[in-house]
This record gives C-alpha cells, sequence and structure tokens, in this order.
C-alpha cells in the first residue's frame, strides 16, 4: 500500500477522533475556513447556490445533507425533515437535475433498522413523487449488512433507490451479485478506517478491485455512478464505455471541492458529471474523511492553521 493510504491516512482518522481535534477544528475560524473547501455551506440555500454553479458548467448535482451516528430518533427525525426540505426545494428547480443522496446511521441506523427505514420510508416516497433518485452512501464496514437489507427494502419500494460499494471491501464482489438487476450502483473506492482483515490492503489492489467491480456492474446492466477523481480510472472506464455507446447507464461523480478542473473538463468534452454537494453544519467527519484522503489537503490545513492564528 502506498505510504499516504496505508500509514497516513488511518492515522489520521484516528488523530481525527480525539476531541481536542474535534473542537480545534469547530470551534475555531481554522476549521470553517479549511470545510469551506468542501463544504458548500451550512444552509440548504447554500447547497442550492452551488448547486446553481454546477449547473453553469454543465455539471448536474447529489446533495446531501451533514450527518452520521445520529443516536436518537429526536435527531433522526430532525434530519428527515432536512431531507424532505430538500427534496421540496430540488422539485421547484427542476433545472438543477438533483439526485439525493443519504447516510442511514443519520436516519437512526445506530437505534435499529426497525427505526432507520421508518425514517428513511417517507424521504423515498417524496423523493419518488417528485421524480428524484435516492442514493444511499455505504458507510464503515460494520454497517453494509444492515445498510444492504434496508436498500433491498427501499428498493422494493421504489427503483429510484440505489446503493454504493466500496472496492477496498473484500467482500463487495460478492454484494455486487446480490443487487437487484439493473439497480443503480454508486462505485467508490471507500473512505473509512477499516480493520485490515477486512479490506484490499493497497492501493493498486483497491484500483484492481474497483476495475472488476465496473466490468462486473456494466455486464449486469446496472446503472453506474463512478465516483472517481482517479484519472486512470475515469480514463479507463471512458475508453471502455465510449467503445459500448454507453452513456445512458453510466455518469462521472466527483466530490465538492476536489478536481473541479477535471470535472469542468469532462463536462466540456460532452461526459455526464455530477458534482456531490455536502451542507450542513454537522461537516467534521465528512471533513476529516477529505484531509486524510490526501496528505497534500493537510498542509492547507496547517497553512490556514497559521492564517487564522
Ligand atoms: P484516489 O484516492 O486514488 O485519488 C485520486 C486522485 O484524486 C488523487 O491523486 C487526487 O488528485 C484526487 N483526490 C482524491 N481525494 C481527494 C481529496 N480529498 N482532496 C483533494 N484531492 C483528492 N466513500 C465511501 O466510503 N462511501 C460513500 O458512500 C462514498 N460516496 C462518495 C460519493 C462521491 C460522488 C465520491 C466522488 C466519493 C465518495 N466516497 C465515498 C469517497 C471515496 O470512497 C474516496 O474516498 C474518494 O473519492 C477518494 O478516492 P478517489 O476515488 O478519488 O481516488
Amino acid at each position: 500500500m502506498g505510504f499516504s493510504t496505508g500509514v497516513v491516512r488511518p492515522a489520521i482518522l484516528r488523530v481525527a477522533h480525539h476531541p481536542w481535534i474535534e473542537r480545534l477544528a469547530t470551534g475555531t475560524r481554522l476549521g470553517h475556513a479549511v470545510a469551506d473547501r468542501f463544504v458548500a455551506g451550512e444552509t440548504l440555500a447554500d447547497a442550492l447556490a452551488a448547486a446553481r454553479e454546477a449547473a453553469a458548467a454543465d455539471t448536474s448535482v447529489m446533495l446531501n445533507h451533514l450527518g452520521e451516528n445520529v443516536t436518537t430518533m429526536q435527531e433522526a427525525l430532525a434530519e428527515r425533515e432536512a431531507y424532505l426540505a430538500e427534496i421540496a426545494a430540488a422539485a421547484a428547480a427542476p433545472e438543477l437535475d438533483v439526485v439525493v443522496s443519504v447516510k442511514l446511521t443519520q436516519l437512526g441506523l445506530d437505534t435499529s433498522v426497525e427505526d432507520c427505514w421508518r425514517t428513511l420510508e417517507p424521504v423515498i416516497d417524496a423523493a419518488t413523487e417528485a421524480e428524484l433518485d435516492v442514493m444511499i452512501d455505504m458507510e464503515d464496514h460494520t454497517y453494509v449488512d444492515r445498510t444492504l437489507e434496508i436498500f433491498h427494502r427501499a428498493h422494493e419500494r421504489s427503483s429510484r433507490v440505489g446503493v454504493a460499494m466500496q472496492s477496498y471491501l473484500l467482500r463487495s464482489s460478492e454484494d455486487l451479485f446480490t443487487l437487484p438487476a439493473g439497480c443503480r450502483v454508486r462505485l467508490v473506492k471507500g473512505a473509512y478506517l477499516e480493520p485490515p482483515e477486512v479490506v484490499w490492503r493497497g492501493k493498486r489492489e483497491v484500483d484492481r478491485a474497483y476495475t472488476r467491480l465496473f466490468t462486473t456492474a456494466l455486464e449486469r446492466g446496472h446503472r453506474i455512478d463512478v465516483a472517481t477523481h482517479d484519472p486512470a480510472m475515469i480514463a479507463g472506464v471512458r475508453a471502455r464505455v465510449d467503445a459500448i455507446d454507453g452513456w445512458s447507464r453510466v455518469e462521472f461523480q466527483m466530490l465538492y471541492g476536489v478536481r473541479r478542473d477535471l470535472q469542468v473538463q469532462l463536462a466540456a468534452q460532452g461526459y455526464p458529471v455530477r458534482v456531490y454537494i455536502p451542507y450542513g453544519t454537522e461537516w467534521y467527519p465528512y471533513l476529516t474523511r477529505r484531509l486524510a484522503e490526501r496528505p497534500a489537503n493537510l498542509w492547507f490545513f496547517f497553512s490556514n492553521l497559521v492564517r487564522t492564528r
């Protein structure tokens, strides 16, 4: 495994869990300054403004109201309200081409599968009514079984629901075969701190697993969201999909604030590109994953620290 992915990434994610570090990031101008790069803002209005900017560059969007691991149903229900408001706003702005992205631990999965389902169901119904797709993010490996269980239920209720699969997880190659035929699947490498026994160890292995997942998903007729900024992966997908003229069921997806140059370039060349736009006040865990993905981002963090002191 490369030094950055094998050593630095887990180290950053571990340190980031420390309450002192979290306080430094969330309670100071420093944290907010760094978060600004990766998070569109704290309100739905901020997210919609970012979505309009993305639309001006011919990219569509996926909105994610930030939040995860809520511990009470009261919090889960508040998250549901945020999503219902998001869906209503997206329905009122059809020119934006919005997909809704949710995390199940944000909707009560830590309380129970049933609680989570009760929270999610009205979100799915509202999105389906508004003709919007809902994507379920994949969180750390301890949630995969429960996420897939809920995804299957959700997909039975509405074929507009899709799910993310992580190529770093050894199990994903088998999980992919359990998905309903043709469903929407987002392929990602994986962003969480995982024990070594459940993941591929090296970048090369994770990348190869990604390519295999893509090939299988293409052959199985899935609608595929290629969610990566990796130029080699993107070039490979372009060649494969160009050859079969398959762009009606494949799109590129990238994160807000990451490789915007590539987003704009691909869109200008006519490829479908969607930007994942996170917003809300609970940005800290999301930010730590973005910092951990790329050690250079830490220099960005520390240079801001110096400037804001
Ligand atoms: P890789 O890490 O190999 O990076 C390739 C290149 O991209 C880098 O060299 C750099 O140039 C650029 N890059 C990548 N990350 C960067 C960053 N943070 N800052 C600056 N440059 C960066 N994960 C998950 O576990 N569950 C999920 O549901 C999702 N959902 C999701 C949706 C979308 C739309 C995207 C794009 C990503 C996710 N992810 C995710 C995150 C994903 O698992 C992964 O951690 C990141 O995309 C980074 O990996 P890359 O595939 O970009 O490749």
